[in-house]
Parts: structure tokens; C-alpha cells; sequence
């Protein structure tokens, strides 16, 4: 086949038109022989094409082109690459939601009979979505302690094809050793997903055994609340098969969000060191109020993983610090005595916000899990921004002052 030649769709002269067409048909944009700096986003949802050979083309790979932006659209492609360079991953895929993400994973990996060892410190509704959901589908499914490699290996059985952990858990940031879970799951015949979202760029899960890393990218890659979005990074082949996967259950990402994550990104970096900056002079700051029964961050020495992050984690021990008010009463006190850090149960924005576990990430959850996890009603999940750490020292002290 001669290669394609990209082609102009021919225009229509208003002139010559009724305006029931002039108002139909889509004015293209004016030629221009400069380009623009920025790429546009590409809201289109299918493209046209000159003819037959064109469309076999595209769809056999030989021409590069777009047919229905559920399969694929520019802005994604133009996401996807970052995400895979930053990933240090073969390829990425760009998907509607941070569980969309999670979803296209399980749905490419596992089958009726198949099961799943997922970490009991994940994201509440990612255990929904294992523990529940996927049971209805005939796929199996067992919790381990992500803290205890040997909690692992107990849960592992023939047909285990999965492993879920996250980088830093939610809302106790504890830190899993993912090169030992990553050789244990392997020995096993099985793949490691690890959900990244609370560690954008701190480390890089493949590099340490992972097979596929996921992110919501509604959180810090994003980092101004207002996209939805889940990124997945591994192989070519996973991608290819995932990407399949994802338009056909539905599951791609939009072109709009996909760059205005592409436009988060390029700030990424500094708003990552920033915060985690702050987080870790709060924690410490946190750590000697007599309000406040515990402060967990992993940069601080008494977290009972700050020695493994200081040798995984760089430039930082991330945004999330959590404070423990000891009860519910404590912490509603609290929540409403604050009057800059707002209650909005999201993370990774560029204001710090603050987040109650017991009552949203994890409402509903199994209470014996919640239990044997130390998620209390009295933790209070902080998200550092990148305001002046003195004024957010100042509103997180009155508020303290005021539960006292
Ligand atoms: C760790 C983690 N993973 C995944 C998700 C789901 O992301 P999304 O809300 O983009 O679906 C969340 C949401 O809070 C999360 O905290």
C-alpha cells in the first residue's frame, strides 16, 4: 500500500450554502504555517478519513491517526508518554478515573477462578472493587498485611495472577518493602500492581519489581482538583491489551482532562518538593503538640517505616501527613475550628486541604479491618499544599488550641 499522506478535508463555501449547512457543518480551524507552542487540546471524538485504504491503515497500524477518541485520542497519547518516561515503563494508558485505572488492570489480568492478594491498607474502595465486585465475576480474593511480606506468602494460592499494594497507604502512610513483595509474587507466577498515588515521582515502582503502576491522576498530578483521571504505566504488550480493554468496558479518559494533566505535570515536580518540604517542618511542628496523640509521617524517626523510606523514597517523604485526636468528637472540634484548611475529602490539591478517613475514604469498610489498621475515628488526614508553611502552622495551632 502507497503510505498515506496526510490529507485536508475539503471546505465548504458558506457562500454556496443553505444555513441549515453553513450551521451544520464544522468551520475548520485557519491554515497557518507557524505552529503553536502549546498543543491544543483535541475535543473531537472520531476523525475523518480519505477513503477504505486510509481507514485500514490506521486501524492495521501502518498510518499513524485517531479513529474514536474512546480508543484513543492525541491528548491521551500526549499524556501517556510522559507518564511512561516518568515511570521509567515501556508505555502508559489514560483512563477516566483513578479506579478506572485500578479497574482496567483487574479486568485485563484476571478471570473467573483467578485470584487476587490485595493489601487490607488500600484505598477503601479499591477494596470494593477486589473484595466485593469482583467476587460477583467468580474471581477470588484475599487481604494481607502489606507491612508483612510473610502475610503474603500465607494468602498466595495456584491460581493468584495479581498482587495490590499502595506506595504509602491511606491514612497511616505506612511504606511496604516492594522488592521483597515483588520477588515473593513473582516466585509465585504472579504480577505486582502497586497504586502510586500518594508518591508521584518519590519512587519508581517498576524499577523496584512492580509489573504495572497505577495512579490517580485526580490527586497530585493533576494537583488543582479540578480533573478526573487514573493512569496506568507497564509493558507495551499490557498497555496494548489494557488500552483494548479500556474501550471496550469504557474506561478511557477524556481529551480535556488528559491535558489539563499534561498541564499539572509540568509543575509536578515543584509542587511535589514544595509540599513534601512543608509536610515534613508540620509533622515535626505536630509532633510536639500535647493535642495531639500521634503525628504519622514517614520522615519523621519514630514512623515504623522511616528507615525504608529514607533509602526508597527521593526528595521527599511525601504530602500526607495524619494526626490521631484520639476520638470523633476531637476531631469534628477540630475540622470546624480550622478556618483556612478546608474539610474536602480529596488530596493533592495546590491548598492544603484535610480529609477524615473513618467518614469518607473508608466509610463502610469492614469495622474488624479497620480495626486491625488502627483506622480510628479520631485520625484527621492532612494534604499539604504549597501555601506559607507559617500560615498553615498558625491555622492547624489555633484549631489545636481550640480542642484543648
Ligand atoms: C490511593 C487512591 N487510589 C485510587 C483512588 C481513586 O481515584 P479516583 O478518585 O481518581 O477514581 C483514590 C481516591 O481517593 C486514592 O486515594
Amino acid at each position: 500500500m502507497d503510505p498515506i499522506e496526510p490529507f485536508s478535508a475539503p471546505r465548504v463555501s458558506p457562500a454556496q450554502a443553505a444555513p441549515e449547512t453553513i450551521c451544520a457543518r464544522p468551520t475548520l480551524l485557519a491554515e497557518s504555517t507557524s505552529v503553536p507552542l502549546v498543543p491544543a487540546p483535541q475535543l473531537s471524538v472520531v476523525y475523518r478519513f480519505e477513503g477504505l485504504d486510509h481507514v485500514d491503515a490506521v486501524y492495521q497500524r501502518q498510518a499513524d491517526g485517531f479513529v474514536y477518541a474512546r480508543d484513543g485520542h492525541p491528548n491521551a497519547s500526549a499524556l501517556a508518554a510522559r507518564i511512561a518516561a516518568l515511570e521509567g515503563a515501556e508505555a502508559a494508558a489514560v483512563c477516566a478515573s483513578g479506579m478506572a485505572a485500578t479497574a482496567a488492570v483487574l479486568l485485563s489480568e484476571l478471570g473467573s477462578g483467578d485470584h487476587i492478594a490485595f493489601a487490607e491498607q488500600l484505598y477503601g474502595k479499591t477494596i470494593s472493587l477486589i473484595d466485593r465486585e469482583l467476587r460477583r465475576f467468580g474471581i477470588e480474593a484475599t487481604g494481607f498485611d502489606a507491612t508483612r511480606p510473610d502475610s503474603l506468602v500465607a494468602v498466595l494460592r495456584d491460581r493468584t495472577r495479581l498482587v495490590m499494594v499502595e506506595t504509602l497507604s491511606n491514612p497511616l502512610l505506612r511504606l511496604p518493602d516492594l522488592p521483597g513483595l515483588a520477588t515473593i509474587a513473582k516466585n509465585a507466577g504472579a504480577k505486582l500492581v502497586v497504586d502510586h498515588t500518594f508518591a508521584p515521582l518519590l519512587c519508581r515502582p517498576l524499577d523496584l519489581g512492580a509489573s504495572y503502576v497505577v495512579h490517580s491522576g485526580t490527586k497530585l498530578i493533576g494537583g488543582h482538583s479540578d480533573l478526573t483521571l487514573g493512569l496506568v504505566a507497564g509493558s507495551q504488550e499490557e498497555m496494548d491489551r489494557l488500552r483494548g480493554i479500556g474501550s471496550t468496558f469504557g474506561l478511557s479518559g477524556n481529551p480535556f482532562e488528559s491535558w489539563l494533566a499534561c498541564r499539572g505535570l509540568a509543575t509536578l515536580p515543584l509542587r511535589s518538593s514544595r509540599s513534601c518540604a512543608t509536610a515534613l517542618d508540620l509533622a515535626s511542628r505536630l509532633s510536639r503538640s500535647s493535642a495531639i496523640r500521634a503525628v504519622h509521617y514517614p520522615g519523621l524517626p519514630n514512623h515504623p517505616d522511616h528507615d525504608r523510606a529514607r533509602t526508597v523514597l527521593q526528595g521527599g517523604f511525601g504530602a500526607i501527613v495524619t494526626i490521631d485526636l484520639g476520638n470523633r468528637h476531637r476531631a469534628d472540634a477540630f475540622i470546624r475550628n480550622l478556618r483556612q484548611i478546608p474539610f474536602a475529602p480529596s488530596l493533592g490539591d495546590v491548598a492544603t486541604t484535610l480529609s477524615h478517613p473513618a467518614t469518607t475514604s473508608h466509610r463502610g469498610q469492614d469495622p474488624a479491618l479497620l480495626d486491625r489498621h488502627g483506622i480510628t475515628p479520631g485520625l484527621i488526614r492532612l494534604s499539604i499544599g504549597l501555601e506559607d508553611p507559617n500560615d498553615l502552622a498558625a491555622d492547624l495551632e489555633q484549631a489545636l488550641a481550640a480542642v484543648s
